[in-house]
């Protein structure tokens, strides 16, 4: 799939068959997300791989919108550190880069993905912190469920003439 094809069918998918995820895939899905853009180049994350049912199944209890995590087979949770910063004030803007180069490579691997926003809501964001033992200084920003698709999703066209803007406002 070219990455213009990618880009245009990738769907949120909160349904999964029960199949795991290849590791050879977990591998492509962290690469993704290590090579996204960052300012400076400073790469302020941390990446959470979560494979433990029990891990998977406890989410909810906190997120109200994460129910898709109890059929989940595998979620990843793109965390900030705001500690390593060279060019303050960004980790919010790498962290969406990196998530969002996550849920191409899923699709673009045949696999579905949902992104669970998680910062800023300080409900989810503590949840986290007690469930995973996150340190003080990493923020856990989004968390996205990954899987076997068991839903079917394409492309749904959203072009908006009124959002357009043409050398002014
Ligand atoms: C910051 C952010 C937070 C989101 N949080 C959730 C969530 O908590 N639960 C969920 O099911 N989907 C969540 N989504 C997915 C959106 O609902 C989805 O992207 C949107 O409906 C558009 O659909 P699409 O991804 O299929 O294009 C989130 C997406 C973003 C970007």
């Amino acid at each position: 799939m070219d990455v213009i094809e990618a880009i245009r069918t990738r769907r949120s998918i909160r349904r999964f068959k029960r199949d795991p995820v290849p590791p050879e895939a977990v591998r492509q899905l962290l690469e993704a997300m290590f090579v996204a853009p960052s300012a400076g180049d400073q790469r302020p994350w941390h990446f959470v791989v979560l494979d433990d049912r029990a891990t998977l199944d406890a989410v909810p209890a906190f997120h109200p919108h994460a129910r898709m995590l109890l059929g989940a087979p595998l979620a990843i949770l793109v965390c900030g550190d705001p500690s390593l910063e060279t060019h303050k004030g960004y980790w919010v803007q790498d962290c969406g880069a990196a998530t969002e180069n996550l849920l191409l490579a899923a699709h673009g691997l045949g696999l579905g993905a949902c992104w669970l926003g998680v910062h800023t809501r300080p409900a989810r964001e503590q949840g986290l912190r007690d469930l995973l033992g996150i340190p003080e200084h990493v923020v856990p920003y989004a968390l996205v469920a990954i899987g076997v698709p068991d839903e079917p999703a394409g492309f749904e066209d959203r072009w908006d003439d009124a959002r357009i803007h043409r050398n002014r406002w």
